[in-house]
């Protein structure tokens, strides 16, 4: 595996933050179902266009942090659910959650853009929010690419770009949405070093998705007023916060 700076400075701040994190996302609260919706559950954004079939199809999901979405898919009937992920301490997570739900999961070390999973092993792909994060995109799409089957879905879910150029609270706009897509977010004070995040345009993505070997189906900008659960106006729900795009391995 490639380690560069980049890589290993990542690394080392999700496994710093990945307690406060999870805390956040209420992993460690008793409750039926994961704390988060896995992409595929039925409150997933429009399920009845684009959620594909889970039961009984091997599902990976790639920066897969506390296992949700990993934990979700097995719930839905995978038949084999792989959850990647760069730092020891959220998959340290995953496998509790894993307990917690009682499922059959896999949870793995690893990097997007040289993932440790065997070529065509896979019907369905995913990533939530975690690409953002990846320098190498291209690289990441095509190790996506690689561990589908032809015929494949993937679904990768990031930020929406539009939505991170408006400042949730105020409404202010902060960025040009064209400018330079990398930018750091500090995590808190307490942190030694910031976040580096890349936001790039709804075209960039898809035109990386086409390049890596993908048929790009659907565009799906939830409306946060339907699905984000504190949003109830304001400057949050004026632009989209989540973009998930849908494709099919070609
Ligand atoms: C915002 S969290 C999202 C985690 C999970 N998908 C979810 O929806 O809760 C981003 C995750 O991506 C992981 N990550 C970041 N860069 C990565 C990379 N290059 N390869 C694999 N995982 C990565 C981080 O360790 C972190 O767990």
């Amino acid at each position: 595996m490639a380690v560069t700076d980049p890589y290993r400075e990542n690394r080392r701040l999700w496994d710093e933050w990945s307690d406060a994190f999870q805390a956040l996302w209420n992993a460690e609260t008793a409750t039926d179902a994961p704390p988060t919706p896995s992409p595929f559950g039925p409150d997933a954004p429009d399920p009845e266009r684009v959620v594909p079939a889970v039961e009984s199809a091997a599902v990976a999901e790639l920066g897969c942090g506390g296992g949700q979405g990993t934990v979700g898919a097995a719930l839905a009937g995978a038949d084999r659910a792989v959850g990647v992920d760069l730092s020891r301490e959220q998959l340290r997570h995953a496998r509790r959650l894993r307990e917690y739900c009682g499922v059959d999961a896999t949870f793995v070390h690893g990097e997007a853009t040289s993932l440790p999973l065997a070529t065509d092993a896979f019907d369905v792909a995913f990533t939530e929010w975690a690409f953002q994060h990846v320098a190498d995109l291209d690289a990441a799409l095509r190790e996506a690419r690689r561990v589908l089957r032809d015929g494949g879905t993937f679904l990768c879910s990031v930020p929406h770009p539009f939505g991170e150029v408006v400042d949730g609270e105020s409404g202010e706009v902060d960025r040009r949405y064209h400018g330079d897509s990398r930018r750091t977010v500090e995590i808190d004070e307490s942190y030694d070093a910031d976040m580096v995040v890349f936001d790039r345009p709804v075209g960039d993505l898809h035109r990386a998705l086409v390049d890596a070997g993908f048929a790009v189906d659907a565009v799906v900008e939830p409306d946060p007023l339907d699905h984000a659960p504190n949003v109830d106006g304001g400057p949050a729900a004026a632009v989209p916060r989540d973009l998930r795009l849908w494709a099919t391995a070609t």
